[in-house]
């Protein structure tokens, strides 16, 4: 098993970019465009590692980005910035619950009536989702099954959160239900079949989109069952901060105990391992799209773009399973992008954010970004310079604001109020006021963090990710003080950004 690195080294070579020049050929057609995003996949842990055929058919076919980021480590802010290109400070979905405005009444009528697919829409692409959307989308509070958000022409979406079996869809507004049979019901499976129906029925007169959003890797981690055996002698990797303590770090992370007990290692390594056991079928879903794009002859028009919500940790700093931390496993994710004037075979170290998709995309389709109120800014200048000119940004923000449960969780009483998700050996992932904002200084010279917490502490952790890539030491109290309050500075600035000011590069 390939074990966490810290950076990927290799450049692309220059034996391939002379190979390439030939293929960099563009038509005034609109270039078709396919988006795939998976929920919970890390990239700093492995989580690429089992998508062999994924890598081969994207990653080497085009650009892989060593440095993406989400701007919030949680699924509903996370998803609701790559629809919107905007922070959650300005989408304002705070978090999974529809009164944190997930899929609520008041981001329908909002962020989501601007949603890049909107503009899709009116750029005459066909539009096609398929899977999980936003964790509250189709609940009776969310606007119920019939409500189909604007924009799609094709729509397939899950209602709730990510389920392999068992779960209902709405099928463009009609409410359609699922069991238990692999054949009929398997969702990431179901996903790829109705992209390709999709494809046999569209228009040949007009470019399509794609938006497939597995369930996998999220929990409940259930595999198809080819794929039950596989990786039985995998565990998740034990180096860096796994099983290490937080001492030097934010309240909630001196909770857990430390070292960590054996049933919850044995759980977090089940994790790990179904966890890849479900990308298998999502390694399948990229094979069969991209093949079948090939088999109508647009894969030369066409982008695919791979990509998670959010990262995941499992026994890093002792926490057994989840995301919402500032850390690099919970934040980074995987990006690959293969498509027209993009050279394979390249290694991109310039930093890209979610709220950058949109208007990537949007730029793709040909829409004014001018016209558009995104906080994101194209990166197809980076993949594709024949193409665009542009610069990578040299910071950006993370924002996170905290779950937690009013009344203690009835299985750890001890605990007290205010945190969630105390499981296992009642080991909490969250917390109110695990609510916190960074700013992170990436420009070829620097890599630093600079993260303030909204806490009774006012708690502030700094790293050097260029000598402590693993984050294992908060030098807050070594660094000068004049940096600490450029950086303080800084992140002032980025919290209220909107837009334009966001991309300030200075
Ligand atoms: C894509 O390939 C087809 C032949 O397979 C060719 O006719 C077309 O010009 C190519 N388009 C682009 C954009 O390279
Ligand atoms: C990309 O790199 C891989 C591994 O080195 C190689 O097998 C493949 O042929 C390359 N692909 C292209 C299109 O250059
Ligand atoms: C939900 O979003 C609306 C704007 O779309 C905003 O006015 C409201 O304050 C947000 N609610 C929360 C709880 O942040
Ligand atoms: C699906 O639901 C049925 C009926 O409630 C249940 O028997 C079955 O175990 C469930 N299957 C899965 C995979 O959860
Ligand atoms: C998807 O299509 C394949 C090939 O037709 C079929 O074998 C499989 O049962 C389908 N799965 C689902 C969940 O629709
Ligand atoms: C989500 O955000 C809303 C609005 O701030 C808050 O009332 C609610 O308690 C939050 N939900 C959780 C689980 O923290």
């Amino acid at each position: 098993m390939a074990a966490p690195r810290c950076s990927i080294p290799g450049l692309l070579s220059f034996l391939a970019a002379a190979l390439l020049l030939s293929c960099s050929v563009r038509s005034d057609k609109q270039s078709n465009i396919i988006l795939i995003l998976t929920d919970d996949q890390d990239v700093r842990l492995g989580g690429l590692t089992p998508m062999e055929k994924t890598k081969r058919l994207i990653g080497d076919a085009g650009a892989t980005f060593v440095n993406a980021f989400t701007v919030t480590p949680l699924c509903c802010p996370s998803r609701s910035s790559v629809l919107t290109g905007r922070y959650p400070h300005n989408h304002e979905v705070r978090n999974n619950s529809v009164s944190g405005n997930c899929s609520s009444a008041l981001w329908q009528s909002g962020p989501e009536a601007q949603a890049f697919p909107v503009f899709l829409n009116k750029m005459k692409y066909q539009t096609f989702f398929a899977g999980k959307y936003l964790n509250q989308y189709g609940k009776k509070e969310g606007g119920d099954i019939g409500y189909v958000p604007p924009g799609w022409d094709q729509w397939h979406a899950l209602v709730g959160n990510s389920q392999y079996y068992n779960y209902t869809l709405s099928v463009n507004g009609k409410e359609e239900q699922h069991g238990d049979s692999y054949e009929e019901d398997y969702l990431t499976d179901l996903i790829v079949n109705r992209s390709l129906h999709f494809l046999d029925d569209r228009s040949p007169q007009h470019p399509f989109f794609i938006m497939v959003s597995p369930p996998a890797p999220h929990s409940p981690w259930t595999p198809a069952p080819q794929y039950r055996d596989k990786f039985a002698d995998v565990k998740a990797p034990r180096d860096g901060s796994f099983n290490k303590p937080g001492t030097d770090k934010h309240w909630l992370l001196r909770q857990p105990s430390n070292p960590m007990t054996d049933s919850s290692l044995n759980y977090l390594d089940d994790a790990y391992r179904r966890r890849w056991q479900t990308l298998l079928s999502v390694d399948d879903l990229v094979e069969k799209l991209v093949e079948k794009v090939d088999s109508i002859n647009e894969l030369n028009n066409t982008y695919v773009f791979f990509t998670s919500d959010n990262g995941y940790h499992t026994g890093q700093f002792s926490l057994p399973i989840d995301k919402r931390q500032l850390y690099e496993f919970d934040i980074r994710v995987p990006l690959m992008v293969r498509g027209p004037g993009i050279k394979p075979n390249q290694t991109l170290q310039a930093p890209v954010l979610n709220i950058d998709l949109a208007p990537t995309i949007l730029d793709i389709s040909g829409v004014n970004l001018s016209s558009v109120n995104v906080d994101g800014q194209s990166f197809l200048a980076q993949m594709a310079p024949t193409l665009r000119n542009g610069t990578a940004r040299p910071f950006f923000l993370v924002e996170y604001i905290g779950e937690g449960q009013p009344t203690p969780d009835p299985a750890c009483p001890a605990l007290g109020p205010g945190l969630s998700h105390c499981f296992p050996d009642c080991v909490c992932e969250d917390a109110y006021n695990n609510t916190y904002a960074c700013v992170r200084t990436l420009d070829g010279q620097q890599d630093l963090q600079y993260c303030e917490f909204a806490d009774s502490e006012s708690f502030v952790e700094v790293y050097n990710l260029t000598s402590d890539c693993h984050q294992l030491e908060n030098i807050v109290k070594k660094v000068d003080p004049a940096l600490l309050q450029a950086m303080n500075q800084r992140l002032i600035k980025l919290q209220s950004c909107v837009g334009d000011s966001c991309r300030e590069t200075h």
